[in-house]
């Protein structure tokens, strides 16, 4: 799909231990599409949901039957996460990706369910293919839901647009929406940030509620609400038609160029492939290569630090041309 990865499927399959379950995700190290690769942005936001979920808005006991979309789900650990407390998700992607899902998601629920006295609070999680903008898929999964949900989809500027429309039209008046996203390129960040602050309330989690190791100075999660409920799907049969998808889009490609416009001085020039460094949301500059190193007894790296380095070097020889 797209030529400059920036992660590497070296191996087939990763464990990945969450909410007290050991998950395992196929990838496709053949495979060029990027949902085809478990990213680090989804174990950060299963993660931060295994530290929040004793008390409040994320316990199995609030979050029990909820209707929950994953948009752009990849390998579907972030959607997994929201079914291990009890939602019922429907997790999405384009068609491509949606066979290596399905695999993903039956694999870990029979796991799941064969361990009787641990899976009480499952909820649910079913697969369907959903294309950003495309009414027919936005329709079939009957909106509106309690939260919609996505990691590391926004990773190039054109996605802005048709990701937004259908998160309008999947939303209701009481609609959460929960994003992780990782800080690749300064402009693509910038323009995200200003487009969900156009639409939403957006609050961005302190890096003091992530977990402790799965978490990194570029990668952020965010939790909205939309500004304006009048132009969300408060009732299903209201929401999908063409053109009431239309309506409630209408200006929504304008708007988001209009911030592509607006883009400072600051912004203009820059490469989003320098990975020298990446604009935290005070606009300080974090250093890319703050990563704390724990050894383990034997001397090796952890998995999630090997991830990490993976990707900063995946940055760094993006940049590299060979002539
Ligand atoms: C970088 S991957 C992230 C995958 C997964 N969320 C994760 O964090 O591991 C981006 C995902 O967005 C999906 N995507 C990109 N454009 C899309 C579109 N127009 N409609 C639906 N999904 C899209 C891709 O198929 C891919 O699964």
């Amino acid at each position: 799909m797209e030529a400059d990865r920036l992660n590497s499927p070296s191996t087939s399959v990763i464990t990945f231990e969450v909410l007290g379950h050991q998950l395992q995700f196929s990838q496709d190290p053949n495979s060029k599409h990027l949902g085809t690769t478990v990213w680090d942005s989804s174990m950060v936001f299963a993660k931060f949901l295994e530290k929040n979920c004793r008390k409040g808005r994320f316990c199995p006991s609030k979050l029990k039957g909820r209707r929950v979309i994953e948009l752009g789900a990849g390998c579907g650990v972030a959607g997994f996460g929201m079914a291990l407390l009890g939602c019922d998700v429907v997790s999405t992607d384009q068609i491509e990706v949606v066979s290596l899902l399905r695999r993903n998601i039956e694999r870990n629920t029979s796991r799941i369910m064969q361990m009787n006295s641990n899976s009480d609070s499952f909820g649910s999680i079913r697969v369907a293919e959903l294309d950003w903008g495309n009414e027919d898929h936005i329709k079939a999964v009957a909106p509106p839901f309690d939260y919609i949900i996505g990691t590391d989809v926004v990773y190039a500027e054109h996605l802005l647009g048709p990701l937004l429309k259908t998160i309008i039209a999947l939303s209701g008046p009481k609609t959460t929406i929960m994003l992780g996203h990782e800080i690749r390129c300064t402009s693509v960040h910038e323009q995200m940030l200003q487009t969900w602050k156009k639409f939403f309330e957006v609050k961005i989690v302190p890096r003091a509620k992530m977990d402790s190791k799965y978490q990194h100075p570029s990668i952020q999660l965010f939790i909205m609400g939309l500004k304006t409920p009048a132009v969300t799907a408060e009732k299903p049969d209201n929401a999908v038609s063409a053109e009431n998808l239309d309506k409630k889009t209408q200006g929504i490609d304008q708007q988001v160029n209009e911030v592509k416009t607006r883009k400072t001085d600051r912004e203009e020039g820059q490469n989003c492939g320098n990975g020298t460094g990446v604009d935290d949301l005070d606009g300080e500059v974090i250093k890319e290569d703050c990563l704390q190193v724990t050894r383990l007894p034997d001397g090796k790296l952890s998995d999630w630090e090997a991830r990490r380095y993976g990707s900063m070097a995946a940055r760094l020889l993006r940049d590299i041309k060979i002539t």
